[in-house]
């Protein structure tokens, strides 16, 4: 496609019909961004009541993971494209629907294939496109890691090649702890491929995620833009909180604009990336990236013209963006602390009583102690204050187990 698309009229025969693989709190926004444009949305998960579910023309739960089932979805609802939202999805299927040309995948389907697997992204970026990574080895049983371990060097990161927010990862400093980070990576991965990457720990100054759109300019080109850098801190491989403007040393952002524009130049197609880099002064090194809207880049929902969503839903749709900023802003993960279903948030009026400040709570279902069940958002005149008052307005909600 090199033209906008025409956009139709939702549940009549002009519609433009946007399938969400995966209907998240990220795919939430999608959904909401593309309803604004009169897009008809159909939302999947793999349990009922998903967020997108929630605000979606039609919902269905299916194993998304289960290619027949996927493929059976997809000629029944007859999507104009196809939109995953996560990781977990039978790609293969995808990349032998989309050469059949039955649909648009977003980005590509073969962006989909290359980030759900972090061989696939891995070997693209240092091998291929080389760019600087960590050192890094991949190995299928416990003796290769130890050989893998030992040429990475120590301190280094053990993760399951099909993992994502931090499962089955974990951190060896030492010969001695590298049998218990293959287990762990084990028991975490999302298909028990026994296959996981150990990579040399950089002990870099910050990380940030580089939201980087390629849509159509006037003339029917892509353009690629840069949003700007999101700073976010992670524990256990999860963020807790992010801010935008990241302030960064002017040749480190160059490398990092250099670093986003090869890759998504490569994985191609339309739409939003999250590329995730790692800074230490002026070097930067390339760590994964999201074909997709990013955890972090929630903050955009305060602090751009555009958040990503919208982006995300006017680049995949053909139509310009803008990636401008508004102010400065943070957001802050509020969690459920609970393992219970249905449960309540007392403290919102407090939260939003908290200068500049708002709040998301996503709708999920069923809570988990570690489970992100909404987001606080504050922007400021500086991203120091925003950070407080995103963090302050965060600890004000507080989930409740309904008796
Ligand atoms: N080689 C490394 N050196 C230093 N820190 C690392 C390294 N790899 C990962 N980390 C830390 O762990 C975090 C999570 O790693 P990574 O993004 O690879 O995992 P993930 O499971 O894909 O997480 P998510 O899905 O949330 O992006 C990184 O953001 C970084 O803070
Ligand atoms: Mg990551």
């Amino acid at each position: 496609m090199n033209t906008p698309r025409t956009l139709g009229t939702p549940l009549s025969p002009t519609a433009t019909k946007v399938m969400l693989l995966g209907s998240g709190e990220l795919g939430k926004e999608v959904i909401i961004a593309l309803q604004r444009l009169g897009v008809e949305v159909i939302a999947v998960d793999r349990y009922p009541n998903a967020p997108g579910h929630q605000v979606a023309h039609r919902a269905h739960v299916i194993n998304m993971t289960d290619g027949a089932a996927l493929e059976a979805l997809i000629a029944q609802e007859k999507p104009d494209l196809v939109v995953p939202e996560i990781e977990a999805i039978a790609t293969d299927k995808l990349a032998e629907l989309e050469l059949a040309g039955k649909i648009t995948c977003i980005p590509t389907a073969r962006a989909a294939q290359l980030t759900m697997n972090r061989e696939g992204i891995r070997r693209l970026a240092a091998e291929t496109l080389g760019l600087a990574t960590s050192p890094y080895r991949f190995a299928s049983s416990l003796e290769e890691l130890e050989a893998g371990a030992a040429a990475v060097g120590f301190p280094c990161v053990v993760k399951p090649v099909m993992s994502s927010s931090g499962k089955g990862q974990s951190k060896v400093d030492s010969a001695a702890d590298v049998k218990a980070a293959w287990d762990y990576a084990a028991a975490g991965s999302r298909v028990d491929s026994g296959r996981v990457i150990v990579e040399g720990f950089i002990d870099f100054d910050y990380e940030i995620t580089l939201l980087t759109v390629r849509s159509l300019g006037a003339d029917g080109k892509v353009v690629t833009q840069f949003c700007d850098p999101i700073g976010h801190v992670q524990v256990q491989g999860d963020y807790v909180e992010s801010w935008q403007p990241c302030r960064m040393d002017p040749v480190a952002l160059e490398r990092a604009r250099d670093i986003a524009a090869k890759v998504t130049g490569d994985l191609g197609g339309l739409g939003l990336f999250g590329v995730e880099l790692f800074v230490k002064d002026d070097m930067v090194w390339f760590s994964e990236v999201s074909p997709r809207p990013h955890d972090t880049g929630m903050v955009t929902m305060a602090t751009q013209v555009q958040s990503e969503f919208e982006l995300h839903a006017k680049a995949i749709l053909g139509l310009p963006v803008n990636v401008a900023m508004k102010a400065p802003g943070a957001s802050a993960v509020i969690y459920g602390q609970h393992e219970a279903q249905g449960i309540a948030f007392e403290g919102v009026a407090d939260a939003l009583r908290v200068p500049n400040s708002d709040i998301r709570l996503f709708g999920k279902p069923e809570s988990f102690a570690r489970r992100r069940m909404g987001v606080a958002l504050a922007t400021a005149d500086d991203v120091e204050t925003a950070r407080v008052n995103a963090k302050l307005a965060a600890s004000k909600v507080k989930p409740v187990v309904v008796k």
